[in-house]
């Protein structure tokens, strides 16, 4: 068999890990409409929506050994998926798909995936910051998946992203429609949620570098 040919058509990568791979590569980010199956998407939605509101916990800002809830910062709250629920592990199973097809073409390296569900309450928010720090963590690359049926125009609740630290003006507002993707690489976009004017609902995970 031609070796070429053997590297450049790999039969089992599916086109959608395929474009969102060339996309990082050119562009540093990728917004997907129609992500995942519709049904995955489904009972994502289903298993969220059966999860308790008190599950959920505020996020901690600050190193792990001065770990505080600060609300003026962000006013989010999460709940880390653990894989147990047949609609979280079709989740991570196309998030490893993805892992393995970036990994293909890509020198990223990407090692781990850890993700939450987060719930944004009306009006909550979550300021301008970057997921990453060049040199400071193992987060390479963000995904933020979002799951909130019929969500209008003037709901509010955009993830807005910024090109770089100086830009003021953000160059992507995306609204957090169901079974949207935004994927992007956690050193290169500050970006900032804006507030909603109902339950926002993602699921937010970084691909690392290392285990931990
Ligand atoms: C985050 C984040 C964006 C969003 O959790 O770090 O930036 O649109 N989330 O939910
Ligand atoms: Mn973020």
């Amino acid at each position: 068999m031609n070796i070429h040919l053997m590297l450049c058509c790999n039969m089992l990568t599916p086109p959608i890990f395929e474009h969102i791979t060339q996309a990082i590569a050119q562009n540093g980010y990728c917004i997907i409409d129609n992500a995942l199956p519709a049904n995955t998407a489904q009972a994502l939605h289903q298993h969220m929506s059966n999860i308790p509101a008190k599950d959920f916990k505020g996020m901690g800002v600050g190193r792990a050994n001065e770990l505080h809830v600060d609300q003026t910062y962000r006013s989010d709250t999460s709940l880390w998926l653990d894989g147990i629920h047949t609609a979280e592990q079709n989740y991570l199973q196309w998030m490893e798909q993805l892992r393995l097809a970036i990994n293909q073409r890509l020198f990223l390296g990407l090692f781990t995936y850890e993700a939450h569900f987060a719930h944004y309450a009306p009006q909550s928010f979550y300021k301008r910051h970057t997921d990453a720090f060049q040199g400071l963590s193992n987060r390479k690359l963000t995904t933020v998946y979002y799951l909130n049926p019929n969500w209008a125009t003037d709901d509010g609740g955009e993830l807005a992203m910024y090109a770089d630290e100086k830009s003021s003006n953000a160059f992507q507002t995306v609204a957090p429609q169901m079974n949207r993707l935004v994927v992007f690489l956690s050193e290169s976009f500050p970006h900032e949620v804006l507030p909603a004017h109902k339950d926002r609902y993602s699921i937010a995970g970084w691909f690392k570098l290392g285990k931990h």
